[in-house]
Parts: C-alpha cells; structure tokens; sequence
C-alpha cells in the first residue's frame, strides 16, 4: 500500500525559528516515516510581497532547506522541492482562479491580516491577493491527504477544500482529493517580546539556527512581569514569556509547576528562571544547528537536493494537471 501524503512548506523570507517548529516542523520530523512527504519551498509565493527584493528570497530558499535538514528532515524520506522548479504549478493556479472569486479572496482571514501589515490596502497587488489560490494549486497537486501547518494556516486549507469540491463538482470528477489540516501542540508561540506572535518581521524570534550567545541575549530580553522589580515581590505567571516558554520547552513540568508557585509567592528572581530557559533552549537548538552546520559544508549538494526534489514533484504533479486538462477539455 502506498503511504499518504503530506504536502506542506515555508516562504523563504528568512530562516526558520522556534515557532515553526512547535507549529509545524515537529510534526513533520514525526510523521516523515509513515507518509510520503513533500517540502516545498514556496519562492514564487515569497514574491508576491518581495516582488521588489528578488535577493531576499534567493538567499533564504537556502537557508530554509537547511533548516528542514537541522531539524531532522531526512533527505532520503522526503521531497524537498522549490516551487518555481514546478511550473504545473503556475498552470493549476491558473485554471483554478476561474473557481474563486475576489469578493472570497478578500474574506480570507490571513490575508486579510497581512493586508493590514504590509499596508498594502492602498495598492494591493493581484498576486498577492491570489495566492490562496496558488498555493491550492500546491496543495492539490500532490493528492495530499495531510497537510501539516501552523494555525495561521488553517484559513488556506479552507480555501483549498473548497476549489477542490468546486472543481470536482463542475467537472463531474474526482480527481482533486480534499484535505485535512495539523497544527502543532502549541496553537501560536509567542515572541520574546510577549506582545505578537513569534514572526521574522516582528524581530521577535529565536531561530533555530541562533548560536548559544545569541539565544542568552534574547532570553535576557524575554517580557517577564515589569511589577516584579525585587526577588522578594510576588510576580505574576500570566503573560510572562519565560514561563509560556517554559511550558513549551521544559520536559520536567512538575518543576514548571513548582517554579511557577515560587514565583508568585514572591523570592524568585527573574535571573535564575533566564538561566534555567536558556540552558533548555540550548539543549533543544544545539543539535539541530550541528546538523545544519555539517549540511551547511556543502550547500551545492543541498542545492543539487532540491534540484532533484522538483523533478519528483513536477513527475507527482503532472499526474494532476493532465487530469485537470483532461476534465476541463483542454487539447
Ligand atoms: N503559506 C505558507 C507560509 O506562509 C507557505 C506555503 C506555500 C504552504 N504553499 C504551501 C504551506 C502549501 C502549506 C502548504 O509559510
């Protein structure tokens, strides 16, 4: 019996960080044996907001690549593959984009959100505003059955459902498989600043590919309770980052549960629950960045990986396109 498949990926716009992992990089480390995975890297969606920094995407497609080694990604189990490489992508998209329309477009909650953050109200690019569409074009491609994201996702997935039961419906086929979304145990991971979610563009993450002393730095930084001003006051749990951290990354959490009792009875410094994270986030990025670090040797060969990638992907996806040509009487 052939495995199912998962198809998910990354824009690269940067390297990949903590929150990544706990949203969606875990879960594909832990399922890469028991499905058929493909990895794309999404540059021609990266584009449609850094149409204007070409260099920027070029240099991460890279970067993300090693990210999804060091995190444990095993290249002779997945595909790891760039999306421009895979031009029956750009021709599903196409024929998708008769199925949706912009008025649904513009209700998509993500998108509606980056809109918002990028200022993009005044001048939003089409391609931008599409690439819902494009990346059901991903997405159906593959006859994915599993697509592992983080909750910002979640709305895409939706969108996809619903191209694939429009297309099948109007074409009197069965050819594009709906699917279902997976997030992470740990719904949004918050930044070190405690006010946004972990994101690139807020300068508010820890990558996996920080070193020791940038992890210290950043952990020195974490929001914790500004009323905690000496060791002896009560402080409080709720909304300090280093104990949502905890929660996330510390294996013992009975002791969790005991620092955070400390806390708010007060005598409990800031300092030591600092050390005691950062040694944690050590422990948990060290080996990912070795790996990524004997990777990084080579990055031809990384490069040459993801050649080889795209044509897996373009073979598995030409499957689906000439299907969707078929039904849709094209010659
Ligand atoms: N939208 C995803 C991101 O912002 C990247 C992406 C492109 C993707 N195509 C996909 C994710 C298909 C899952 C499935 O990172």
């Amino acid at each position: 019996m052939a495995k199912p498949i998962i198809l998910t990926g990354d824009r690269p716009t940067g390297p990949l960080h903590l929150g990544h992992y706990v949203g969606s990089l875990a879960n594909r480390v832990r399922l890469q044996h028991e499905y058929q995975q493909y990895l794309i890297i999404a540059d021609t969606q990266a584009l449609t907001d850094n149409y204007d920094n070409p260099d920027r995407v070029r240099t991460n497609i890279l970067e993300v690549a090693l990210d999804y080694l060091g995190a444990g990604i095993d290249p002779e189990k997945n595909v790891i593959f760039i999306q421009s490489k895979v031009p029956e992508l750009y021709e599903l998209t196409v024929h998708f984009l008769n199925l949706v329309t912009v008025a649904r477009l513009m209700r998509n909650p993500t998108v509606k959100d980056e809109i918002k953050q990028k200022n993009m109200e005044e001048s939003l690019p089409a391609g931008f505003l599409m690439y819902p569409v494009s990346q059901a074009a991903d997405i159906l491609a593959f006859q994915t059955d599993l697509v592992p994201v983080g909750e910002d996702q979640n709305p895409m997935i939706e969108q996809t459902n619903e191209i694939a039961r429009r297309f099948n419906f109007l074409y009197k086929t069965n050819c594009l498989k709906e699917v279902k979304p997976l997030t992470g145990s740990v719904g949004r991971l918050i930044g070190i600043d405690g006010k946004l979610k972990m994101s690139k563009s807020a300068g508010n993450a820890i990558m996996l590919s920080d070193s020791f002393n940038e992890i210290k730095a950043k952990v020195q930084k974490m929001y914790t309770d500004p009323n905690h001003l000496k060791v002896s006051d009560p402080g409080q749990v709720e909304g300090n980052v280093v104990f949502a951290f905890l929660d996330v990354f510390d294996p013992d959490k009975a002791a969790v549960e005991e620092l955070k009792d400390h806390y708010r009875r007060g005598g409990l410094g800031d300092g030591v629950l600092k050390q005691r994270l950062t040694g944690i986030l050590e422990d948990f990025i060290a080996p990912i960045r070795k790996r990524r670090e004997d990777y990084a040797k080579d990055r031809e060969e990384v490069l040459r990986l993801c050649f080889k990638g795209s044509e897996q992907a373009r073979e598995k996806a030409n499957q689906t396109l000439t299907q969707v040509r078929e039904v849709m009487k094209l010659l």
